[in-house]
């Protein structure tokens, strides 16, 4: 079979390292005028323009973008499909904000239908907004995890997901028992993991909604399968802390609680951390756990503000996540523009390359998916996006006083979001065109 090979000449721009550690001109690597050529669905060169088009074969056809960046596809690793119908729910603070809105919400994912229809929804909303690959929390039922997987199955996209395990403090309608989230969770897993670029996450909701049983087999679920990942929150709210405290006061803290149920490890995403202590940071790095940021959902929650200096000096994996429905937006370029600001709230800068690899190659590296996706290195995944320097009359006219591509790329952070992203290719199909 002959291969199916195409070319991207645009600019390109991609993270090679964290600037954090390399420094920032080490971290990135940038074609002003270069090309990306796409080989059954795995990327196979990237170059100057100039020096890889005399070697490219005659019948190998070469979209050319004159005004336009081609980076990764973005990773949000941190979001919740059944909150898709939610976002922005007037007033609460998390609790309030779980039992007002977000319980009601997601119990209406019952109905397979309804699931099917939001996970379409869903997985538009992502590619529109240049979101190749996300950590998702599906909701209790498990027709929402058979939903979305085959949702993204049909567009073969790497994706993420597990079903909620929930077994008190939550309403009736929406709970399950130990039990049964561990015979639910197992034949999700076997239908699913590793089918494709598809990959199971552990899902327990978080430490007061589960039992210490359910904790329990959680933990014994993660020693059972390769590769299994394991996602929850931490240490959002200060109310949340304390009532962690109160419901396992014979633990050290909160994230004392996950690691004696043994949920700690490399394949483990624990989102927001705004309150995590230094020693807590420490003990996540050791065990190579990684924290989404969600900068959105902290700002509207109320919830505080990530101290991501503290998770630099301890070196632990970050990502970027949406948090969706409590974060705002589907668009990574906007809750990245929303990380600036946390951090000028705290004195601290962040570079726009500090937030591409969030968006890209630290994503990748949270989710220990970095010699797949992530980067545009001979051997990733084709799994990129084109964005548009002219999507919008003021970007286009921001954008021609820009000196240099770290301005562009600062302003593309600033003023951007879904009208941005021009294309949104998966395994190098075009699975979104604006
Ligand atoms: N903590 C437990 N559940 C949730 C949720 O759905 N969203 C957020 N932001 N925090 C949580
Ligand atoms: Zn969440």
């Amino acid at each position: 079979m002959p291969a199916n090979r195409k070319a991207y000449r645009a600019a390109l721009l991609h993270s090679l390292a964290d600037p954090a550690e390399a420094g920032i001109e080490a971290s990135y690597e940038y074609f002003e005028d270069g090309l990306l050529v796409v080989e059954d669905g795995r990327i196979s060169a990237i170059g100057h323009a100039s020096e890889l088009l005399p070697s490219l074969a005659a019948d190998v056809e070469v979209s050319h973008y004159r005004d336009a960046l081609i980076t990764p596809g973005f990773i949000d690793t941190h979001i919740h499909l059944p909150q898709t119908g939610m976002v922005g729910a007037y007033g609460e603070q998390l609790l309030d904000w779980l039992n007002t809105y977000t319980f009601p919400c997601e119990s209406q994912f019952a109905d397979p239908a309804h699931a099917a229809e939001v996970a379409d929804i869903f997985i538009k909303e992502l590619l529109r907004n240049g979101t190749t690959t996300a950590l998702v929390f599906a909701s209790v039922h498990p027709q929402s995890v058979e939903a979305f997987f085959e949702a993204a199955q049909k567009l073969d996209l790497r994706m993420i997901a597990g079903k909620v395990m929930m077994d008190r403090n939550a309403p009736d309608y929406l709970t399950d028992s130990a039990e049964s989230s561990y015979t639910q969770s197992r034949a999700l897993i076997e239908r699913w993991h590793g089918k494709g670029r598809l990959h199971y996450a552990v899902t327990p909701r978080f430490a007061p909604t589960s039992t210490p049983e359910q904790l329990t087999l959680a933990g014994q679920l993660l020693g059972e399968y390769p590769d299994l990942y394991m996602q929850t929150h931490i240490s959002e709210n200060l109310q949340e802390i304390e009532w962690v405290r109160e419901l396992f006061p014979e633990r050290k803290g909160y994230l004392d609680v996950y690691d004696h149920y043994r949920l700690l490890g490399e394949r483990s995403v624990f989102a927001h951390g705004v309150h995590l202590c230094d020693d807590e940071c420490a003990r996540l790095a050791e065990t190579g756990s990684a924290v989404a940021f969600c900068p959105t959902s902290n700002f509207f929650l109320g919830s505080g503000l990530f101290n991501l200096p503290m998770a630099e000096k301890h070196r632990l994996n970050v990502g970027i996540g949406t948090d969706v429905g409590a974060g705002t937006s589907f668009s990574i370029l906007h809750t990245l523009n929303e990380a600036y600001k946390v951090m000028q709230l705290q004195g601290a800068r962040l570079s726009p390359f500090k937030s591409l690899y969030l968006a890209t190659l630290g994503g990748a590296r949270a989710l220990r998916l970095e010699e797949r996706i992530g980067d545009l290195r001979p051997g990733s995944d084709a799994d990129f996006l084109v964005l548009d320097y002219h999507a919008t009359p003021l970007l286009s006219y921001r954008l021609r006083q820009a000196r240099d591509i770290a301005e562009k790329l600062f302003v593309l952070m600033t003023l951007g979001d879904d009208r941005t992203v021009l294309q949104t290719y998966a395994a190098g199909r075009l699975v979104h065109q604006r």
